[in-house]
């Protein structure tokens, strides 16, 4: 596929399919007036005549002869006064479902000077540019490596996206759409990629292969000796019911200073969640193959850094292992000793990603952080509070989680923040160890994050429990690739310039 931005007039621009945006009432954008004197007032007919009634995500297409473009679509991009970033992001996804399947080969959008309403972060041409090129990704995402029959190869292979210059920020912009759109899909892939390919070590083999293939990034992995050694004592005892050995993943990437502290990235990369010998029931267990969403969407991020370099430093660590029931595993009753010298009592072992990540916590002391974040399926208490639709957030700095929020509401990828109050500790109580791995049913997400936030005391730290918000289920069962969006764009806003 290939894509690109251009400044020339649209009506010297040939491409099979054209496609504008036309308003519910009031002005039009520019390019759909050029567009419509190009056609000698097509586009107003068709709008007088009811065929085009402007309707936000209404596409129509409609056939055009003897022009530069063989037929027109047009999308309807709702009332001007009200066109939310949301509005504008629904708009151009019901071009690209249109185009997707469509008989175009090649597509000129011109809709990257709508007016859309917000400061000039969600509104402005490059805010748009962004959005559009990452709609773009987003929207042409296959996963058929599984199918033995592939499905029939896609006419579009072209798409030029209109801009009003040739400037260096509107070409940055729509790149890192692009490159944005990319990561996530590169972390859907892994998501959907199936537990039995996708486990500790095909994992650490991505990190390997990402080092390869771009300069920018370094890769090491730790093996169960190596973690044994430094005493990582609960990612091992998640490990240890599986044949699959866990491994800690570090990436490095540094495009800043040196003496610039690095933002610090953990991702929950539990391969296979079966619950242990904490059995999980049967019904949709395969989901649990998401369970390493929070790792898959580091790697993600990392990429879109390699292919974007920004001027700052981010480390990546991934806490990978499959959680399963053979005679190796953890009981409920274990109490293990983790990497900061607490210890923990397992009651049980489903509540494993939070015995994955302490450790991790412990080990990111070593890199001096700016700030960590870290991103887990952590909780099934966190989709019943907050659906699919926004990411539970959970901090130990207010200034950090309001700019992660705020990163939420730009890119549409949303955060809700729950609170972390002291008061909820004590549900942690273990009568036999420092703490208990689990605090009863009660405010499920919270504890799961207080019990985190133990070894999180020395950096200021904020967690993103993506239960809800990785993977949607049902007829579209896939991953989303959220929440790498937020991620970008938190990380962009703190680049060096
Ligand atoms: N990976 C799950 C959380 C999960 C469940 C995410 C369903 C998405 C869908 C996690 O490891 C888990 O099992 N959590 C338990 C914790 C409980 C035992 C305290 C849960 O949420 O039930
Ligand atoms: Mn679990
Ligand atoms: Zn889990």
């Amino acid at each position: 596929m290939n894509f690109s931005l251009s400044s020339k007039a649209i009506a010297t621009t040939k491409a099979d399919c054209l496609v504008v945006g036309v308003p519910e009432k009031g002005d039009w954008p520019e390019s759909t007036t050029h567009a419509d004197e190009a056609l000698d007032g097509l586009i107003k007919k068709l709008q007088k005549a009811g065929d085009i009634t402007g309707k936000n995500g209404i596409t129509g297409v409609f056939p055009l002869d003897g022009r530069s473009w063989s037929r027109l679509m047009v999308v309807g991009t709702g009332k001007n006064d009200d066109r939310t970033p949301a509005n504008f992001r629904k708009a151009v996804t019901a071009v690209l479902g249109a185009l997707k399947d469509g008989p175009s080969k090649s597509a000129l959008i011109a809709m990257a000077d709508t007016q859309v309403k917000g400061e000039p972060a969600v509104s402005s041409e490059e805010a748009l540019l962004n959005v559009i090129g990452r709609i773009l990704e987003e929207q042409l995402y296959t996963f058929s490596e599984f199918k033995s029959e592939k499905p029939a190869s896609r006419k579009l292979n072209k798409v030029t996206v209109v801009a009003s210059g040739s400037g260096k920020a509107l070409k940055e912009a729509f790149n890192l759409g692009l490159a944005t759109g990319r990561g996530m899909n590169f972390t859907r892939d892994l998501g959907n990629t199936p537990p039995n390919i996708c486990h500790p070590i095909w994992l650490a083999d991505q990190a390997k292969q990402l080092a390869k293939d771009y300069d920018s990034i370094k890769t090491e992995v730790l093996d169960e000796k190596q973690m044994e050694k430094m005493g990582m004592n609960t990612i091992l005892a998640v490990g240890k019911g599986s044949t699959q050995p866990p491994r800690l993943i570090v990436m490095e990437y540094r495009g800043g200073k040196t003496k610039d502290k690095p933002y610090v990235l953990v991702g929950k990369g539990i391969t296979f969640d079966t619950g242990g010998i904490s059995l999980k029931p049967g019904e949709g267990m395969d989901e649990m193959k998401y369970d390493m969403g929070g790792s898959a969407s580091v790697f993600g991020t990392m990429k879109v850094l390699a292919e974007t370099k920004p001027k700052i430093n981010v480390v990546a660590v991934v806490a990978a292992a499959e959680n399963m029931p053979d005679g190796g595993a953890s009981r409920p009753g274990d109490i293990v000793t983790t990497l900061s010298g607490q210890t923990v009592e397992i009651l049980n072992t489903d509540a494993e990603g939070r015995l994955v990540l302490c450790d991790a916590l412990t080990y990111v002391k070593k890199f001096d952080p700016e700030v960590v974040i870290d991103m887990a399926t952590l909780t099934g208490a966190c989709i019943i509070a907050l659906g699919n639709q926004a990411t539970g957030l959970l901090a130990n700095n207010d200034e950090l989680a309001n700019e992660l929020l705020a990163a939420g509401e730009r890119t549409g990828d949303r955060a809700w923040r729950l609170p972390l109050w002291d008061e909820y500790q004590s549900q942690l109580d273990s009568n036999f160890a420092d703490m208990a791995n689990i605090g009863g049913r009660p405010a499920g997400t919270i504890t799961a994050a207080c019990f985190l936030s133990r070894f999180a005391k020395d950096y200021r730290w904020a967690h993103l429990d993506i239960a809800g918000t990785a993977w949607l289920s049902g007829k579209a069962k896939g991953a989303t690739g959220r929440p790498v969006p937020l991620l970008v764009d938190y990380l962009m806003s703190h680049a060096g310039k």
